[in-house]
């Protein structure tokens, strides 16, 4: 009995805890909470932006020098700092290995790049809709969204944002590519009113067409600017390495924003990353996984015209990862809850609200991943999911 009462003695009330005020602002990545039910065996994924388990390397690590255990440069291990200099020099973007910081993953770039730009009431031009955790983490540091489209980018000229984000090449959530018009555009409005321009650049290597994809940032002239790219989408997600470049007015503070966050990013993924990209064979690899996704991309194009035709609309992108539905309903329809029906038939998706700067609102859009689920699948998870769409409408 004495035993009991000591038990219930030490179970105490948590005292309240003082949070920093931007916590009431912090939402859970609903990205995330969906990857955690899609496990499941049986499921027909189209949620995350996957690549393909068959797209992975075969690593092995050699060559990696035992010192490289020891602590690195916060920047980034030279070597690969140079490599990504020259390979943007390749792409018109013109930067020294200064200009290279290593980052533990592209989103780290973004709270980084938020850190160093927002605060409460900053004004963010985002495209709407934008991927869904550079939102998540915009807001936690106050931003006000201005939104625009790649069609409404001329709009910013007269609204001065300290910020604009873009994803100008193969666009998550839309898959859009910017036309060379679009990028001229962007960066001139972005020069004109003195915004700093952060393009964020995943999937410009995931291509299947035609189409330019020459860095905005590239193209400015006056303006203050952040690019940053992922090995995410083309070696492996689990790497977690990326990096960005800067003009050099902002390098020394975004280095000492690394500092505070991670000391330095994980060195021997750094050191496979760059054995990967100087393979002989990784032109060629890219290649294979570039001819596998498109025609995983084909195939799903051919499903969706078959049971969405009459009921949504949708671009065939020429890159990245992503379907965009937009539903051809005079209704307004929630697809988050439409998700709930879809997972109760084993069909995941990502609903469109989220993607959304101006909050929750219906919006009768949602994304498809198609790289994630064999053709097999998709076709059969795309046929559940029309049947699903048509009793909602
Ligand atoms: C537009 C965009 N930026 C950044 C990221 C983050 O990528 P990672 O942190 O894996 O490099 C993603 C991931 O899907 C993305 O779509």
């Amino acid at each position: 009995m004495s035993v009991l009462i000591d038990q219930q003695s030490t179970q105490h009330q948590p005292l309240p805890v003082r949070l920093a005020r931007r916590i009431d602002r912090l939402q859970p990545s609903p990205i995330r909470e969906i990857l955690k039910v899609i496990d499941q065996p049986e499921m027909i994924s189209f949620a995350g932006g996957l690549p393909s388990s068959d797209s992975f390397p075969q690593l092995s690590v050699e060559g990696f020098d035992h010192q490289q255990l020891q602590y690195g440069a916060t920047e980034g291990d030279l070597a690969l700092r140079k490599y990504i200099a020259e390979d943007l020099g390749r792409r018109s973007l013109h930067v020294s290995a200064d200009q290279v910081l290593i980052l533990s993953g592209s989103q780290q770039g973004i709270d980084l790049v938020a850190k160093l730009m927002v605060e409460q009431g900053t004004r963010v031009a985002v495209e709407s809709p934008s991927y869904l955790a550079a939102l998540q983490v915009f807001s936690l540091f106050g931003a006000e969204y201005l939104s625009y489209t790649p069609d409404t980018i001329t709009d910013l000229q007269r609204r001065s944002p300290a910020l604009t984000y873009a994803i100008p090449t193969f666009q998550n959530p839309t898959g859009h590519c910017y036309s060379a018009a679009q990028r001229s555009q962007l960066a001139q409005v972005c020069d004109a009113n003195g915004s700093v321009l952060f393009e964020d650049d995943p999937y410009r290597e995931l291509c299947f067409g035609d189409c330019n994809r020459q860095p905005v940032c590239s193209l400015l002239e006056r303006t203050s600017w952040i690019y940053q790219s992922s090995f995410s989408k083309v070696l492996a997600p689990g790497l977690r390495l990326g990096y960005l470049v800067c003009s050099p007015d902002l390098y020394p503070t975004l280095s000492w924003l690394k500092q505070a966050a991670d000391l330095h990013s994980n060195r021997l993924s750094q050191h496979i990353v760059l054995q990967q990209l100087l393979e002989p064979g990784a032109v060629q690899r890219l290649q294979r996984v570039n001819q596998r996704y498109k025609i995983k991309r084909d195939a799903f194009a051919l499903s969706l015209q078959q049971y969405f035709s009459d009921i949504a609309c949708w671009q065939v992108p020429d890159g990245g990862l992503f379907f965009w539905l937009t539903l051809s309903t005079d209704k307004k329809i929630d697809t988050r809850q439409l998700l709930q029906q879809a997972l109760q038939h084993n069909v995941a998706f990502m609903p469109g609200e989220p993607f959304f700067p101006a909050g929750s609102q219906s919006a009768s859009c949602f994304r498809l991943n198609f790289s994630h689920a064999t053709p097999e699948q998709a076709d059969r998870g795309l046929c559940v999911l029309s049947q699903l769409i048509r009793e909602v409408i």
